[in-house]
């Protein structure tokens, strides 16, 4: 099979072509990534050499450059591709919407012409926005609620991908996964910016009172998960990925404090998120019945996410150089003031 991943130099889309070469030799991956501040080649140094792989530089809104990708023959399309932080949402939307609305358009069009087998539209929990401390985990039926211009963004690709399954027959698939962690994700996200700051002796931003839920899955479960539907999956569903592990973000600090051996002191309680989903956690059945069960468990996955961060100080002290102190500052800067010797 010719797999074409976008975004696959972020996070997720790096972990999942990492795993997938290892578990599939024989398949071809044609990774397209733009390079955003988020996208980094050296998230895939150990795959770069691998016949089996190549990289193009490229806007998914590109029309031109996705259709001589898709001219080189693609089975299957897995689109991890977009702006993925809710607080650089907030702060500015417009990125978010030309990239995973229109991005998204523009592959489900490409996909359609060009006859793919196999749609994967890589899609986030958020969309159903915020549950109640008492309430049942979201289905995969449950409306969408998004809260943030992110998660908006997210279910307007979704449901133009649903609208791609319905009016034109293309295959598509959704899923919906809740929090990632593990090596290489970008230090704006929790855990990773914990973890760094932690190691540098920084206070640690803990937004309200730190008691918002999050359901946290290792990176690698959620790619596992997404070579089952890929596969496995039926054209037209959506499957909910969850890692059946909630915690407050506030016991997720301590224990990261507490792996490092860094004293609670650090944490510092910062001016809300605006419109700061207080829970998320997700009905994880259908998947399940694929054959797929998370298997890191969280105490474990953290061990290995917080060594990797300890053991690869090069790689985020060069991705936290330049850029990112200026969003440190914009996004911190004011909320640390006066509750801060740094
Ligand atoms: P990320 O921000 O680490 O990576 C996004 C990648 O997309 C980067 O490599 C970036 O360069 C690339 N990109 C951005 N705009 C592009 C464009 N216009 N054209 C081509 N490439 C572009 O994000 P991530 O955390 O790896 O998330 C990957 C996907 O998974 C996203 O679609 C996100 O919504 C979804 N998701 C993430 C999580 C999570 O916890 N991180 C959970 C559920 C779903
Ligand atoms: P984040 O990693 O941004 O993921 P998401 O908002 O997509 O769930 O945030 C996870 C939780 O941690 C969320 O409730 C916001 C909170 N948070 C903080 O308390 N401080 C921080 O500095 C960050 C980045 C997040």
């Amino acid at each position: 099979m010719r797999l074409l991943v976008t975004g696959g130099a972020g996070f997720i889309g790096s972990n999942f072509i990492r795993w997938y070469l290892a578990e599939h030799p024989h398949d071809q991956v044609i990774n397209v990534d733009l390079l955003t501040y988020a996208g980094n080649l050296e998230n895939l140094r150990d795959v770069e050499k691998n016949p089996a792989y190549s990289f193009v530089r490229a806007d998914i809104n590109d029309r031109r450059a996705m259709r001589e990708v898709f001219g080189r023959g693609v089975d299957a399309v897995i689109n991890f591709a977009a702006e993925s932080h809710v607080d650089r949402s907030i702060e500015s939307p417009q990125a978010f919407i030309t990239t995973n609305v229109h991005g998204t358009l523009t592959l489900l069009s490409l996909a359609l012409e060009y006859g793919v087998k196999r749609f994967l539209q890589v899609s986030t929990d958020e969309v159903y926005g915020s549950l109640e401390p008492e309430e049942n985990p979201f289905t995969e039926e449950s409306p969408l609620v998004p809260s943030s211009p992110y998660a908006a963004s997210k279910a307007g690709a979704d449901l133009l991908a649903g609208a791609f399954y319905r009016t034109y027959g293309l295959p598509v698939v959704i899923t919906r996964c809740t929090n990632n962690y593990g090596p290489y994700q970008f230090p704006e996200k929790l855990i990773p910016l914990m973890i760094i700051n932690a190691l540098e002796d920084r206070p640690l931003p803990v937004y309200g009172d730190g008691r918002q839920v999050r359901d946290w899955i290792f990176v690698t479960d959620h790619c596992r998960a997404l070579a089952a539907v890929l596969r496995r999956g039926r054209p037209g569903e959506i499957y909910n990925i969850g890692g059946d592990c909630e915690r407050t973000n506030l016991t997720v600090v301590r224990e990261i404090l507490k792996i490092l051996g860094k004293p609670e002191t650090l944490i510092r309680f910062v001016e809300d998120r605006p419109g700061h989903d207080r829970r998320y956690a997700l009905q994880n059945t259908k998947i399940k019945n694929l054959g797929w069960r998370p298997q890191v468990a969280f105490a474990a996955g953290l061990a290995h996410t917080v060594r990797w961060y300890r053991e690869n100080r090069e790689w985020w002290q060069r991705v936290t150089s330049g850029a990112y102190r200026e969003y440190y500052r914009r996004m911190y800067g004011r909320r640390l003031e006066g509750k801060t010797g740094d």
